[in-house]
């Protein structure tokens, strides 16, 4: 509907009525109520008097205001993009259970986003914009908008490139190296964001698991574009990591050391040697994850599907794990 609508260039109305409210996706709808009940504020749910900037060198210093900088224009990004991807829920009439979580999730992005601009202050100073101008083009975007209202990427290729994927190799490094925040502002700001993109994961993972069944040959080609497109064109242009970037891209060297140095320090951040160990395995661990399910082990969801189940079962054997990666409490 909302494809052909886009092609002619029509106005694209809303469907909105009968609006049913109704859970139709139990397991979203507890990701919807826990997001409710586990509320923190970036303003007096940290130490902040355990900060103690001026216990650190310059160097230290100005490396953890770089990287606290530049997650903070990751967070705002998604704060920026998010609600495209709402519209396009409405848009798809997709079941209450999606809106009503994504609206929580926006609201966690902006409370990330405000968590690490205080981080970057407190430390001594917020960055507003990277030092290279080109640098913007990395670092600012991983495209959700853009995917969000084109008509020939599939909503399953969004989910499956940015909250499965993207989402999760940031958790996955941050998980990787929270014991390595030594300071103890820092750890906790790290441990609350985890728990918030725990549940973002979960949701996506969710969805994708009630949607499989209904997958075409031309939904998964999507799914496998928009994965691809994802890695190659955001991860390894340095959106989240400006040294996995071809030659450092456009960052200064101070900008692309920003990372280690921070890390080293105890204030957040990863090296590429933990780079390196994490980024491998989360490539082998979303394969797996996502290699067809087949029924003789997978339980398909009972709910959710956005077409009746096919009746034929895939020959090949299944090579997918089920468990789930994170646990979203
Ligand atoms: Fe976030
Ligand atoms: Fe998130």
């Amino acid at each position: 509907m909302l494809i052909e609508k886009e092609r002619t260039g029509a106005y694209v109305l809303e469907q909105r009525y009968p609006l049913p409210l109704s859970s139709a996706m139990p397991d979203v709808w507890e990701l919807w109520r826990r997001a409710k009940t586990l509320e923190w504020d970036p303003q007096t749910d940290i130490p902040w008097e355990d900060l103690h900037p001026e216990r650190y060198s310059a160097e230290q210093g100005l490396a953890a205001q770089m990287y606290w900088s530049r997650r903070t224009w990751g967070e705002y990004g998604a704060i920026s993009e998010s609600p495209a991807l709402l519209l396009r829920f409405c848009l798809e009439r997709q079941l209450p259970d999606l809106q009503f979580f994504f609206t929580m999730r926006t609201m966690e992005e902006g409370r990330h986003a405000e968590a690490s601009w205080l981080m970057a202050e407190r430390l001594g100073r917020y960055f507003s914009q990277p030092q290279n101008p080109p640098t913007v083009g990395a670092v600012g975007t991983h495209g959700v908008r853009r995917m969000a209202f084109d008509p020939e990427t599939s909503l399953e290729g969004i989910f499956a490139s940015l909250v499965c994927a993207a989402e999760e190799i940031l958790i996955d490094v941050f998980k990787a190296t929270v014991h390595k925040a030594t300071n103890p502002a820092v750890r906790r700001l790290m441990e609350l964001i985890l728990r918030d993109e725990v549940r973002h994961i979960a949701f996506g993972w969710q969805c994708l698991d009630a949607w499989a069944p209904s997958f075409t040959p031309e939904t998964v080609r999507n799914i496998e574009a928009a994965v691809t497109t994802m890695i190659e064109n955001v991860e390894f242009r340095g959106y989240r990591n400006l040294w996995l970037a071809i030659e450092g891209g456009s960052a200064t060297p101070a900008e692309i050391d920003a990372d280690r140095i921070s890390c080293e320090a105890g204030l957040g951040g990863n090296t590429p040697e933990d780079e390196m160990q994490v980024f491998p395995d989360f490539l082998r661990k979303i394969r797996k994850r996502m290699a067809p399910p087949c029924p003789a082990c997978c339980t398909p969801p009972s709910s959710g599907a956005r077409t009746p189940m096919p009746a034929s079962a895939p020959s090949a054997p299944c090579a997918r794990s089920r468990a789930p990666v994170w646990s979203a409490s």
